[in-house]
């Protein structure tokens, strides 16, 4: 079936988030992070993630920039680091993340292709805005999809019909690409024709289904479509 329209996850995918420590252990104020950053960086995502699982159980959602910071907070205290300028300077650069470097070049390939490219994240509409425009791919990206408008959290089915609604496509024509395995399983599992970006070469999370591709970065899913 030919690809129409090709969907992407945010965080991990497009942004790098682990630049946020990464870049704040690199500036003089908080060069005490340069051997802390990693396992720093590795908890606050972490966090956040299983805060976005555990909202959505329990049916207590709150938006993802606030998860962002609760998850923040929590890594912070684990790393015994009580540094009101440091939180405030990780959040600062988390609102506008570096793209990895490939992105801008297969967004504007697959644009170039007539394909319908948007965003689809658990990520607030401020902060996907904000990060879109500070990576400056907005031209390549027709729509950017925030689960704020269904309530729930990846990978709760609601959020990938947000997808074929708005679209209005059928499961088959939609390529999904996302470097988180188990978003990857979800939109697998929906019907998507799903590429799993594995970045850190993780092993394969065992779910609800396998993705159809694995790639380690982006640049080969223009041959996909
Ligand atoms: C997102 C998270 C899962 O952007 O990375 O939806």
């Amino acid at each position: 079936m030919t690809i129409t329209t090709c969907i992407f996850d945010a965080y991990g995918t497009l942004f790098d988030v682990n630049a946020a420590a990464r870049m704040a252990a690199e500036e003089p104020d908080f060069a005490y992070l340069a051997d802390a950053w990693p396992k720093l960086a590795a908890d606050w995502r972490a966090k956040q993630l299983e805060y976005s699982w555990l909202r959505t159980i329990a049916g207590r959602h709150i938006d993802f920039w606030q998860v962002t910071q609760d998850s923040l907070d929590w890594a912070m205290d684990a790393a015994d680091l009580h540094d009101g300028k440091l939180r405030a300077r990780l959040l600062a650069i988390y609102k506008a993340l570096p793209a990895f470097p490939e992105v801008t070049g297969v967004l504007k390939s697959l644009k170039d292709r007539g394909l319908t490219v948007a965003i689809l994240s658990n990520g607030s509409p401020a902060m996907l805005q904000a990060a879109v425009r500070s990576a400056e791919i907005g031209q390549y990206i027709d729509d950017v999809l925030s689960v704020e408008e269904v309530q729930v959290y990846k990978p709760h089915i609601r959020v990938y019909d947000m997808v074929t609604d708005l679209f209005d496509v059928t499961q088959d024509k939609v390529m999904f690409v996302s470097s988180n395995g188990w978003d990857a399983a979800g939109a697998a599992a929906y019907g998507f024709a799903t590429v799993w970006v594995n970045r850190s070469y993780a092993p394969p999370d065992r779910l609800f289904a396998a993705p159809h591709r694995i790639v380690h970065d982006l640049t080969a899913i223009t041959e996909f479509v």
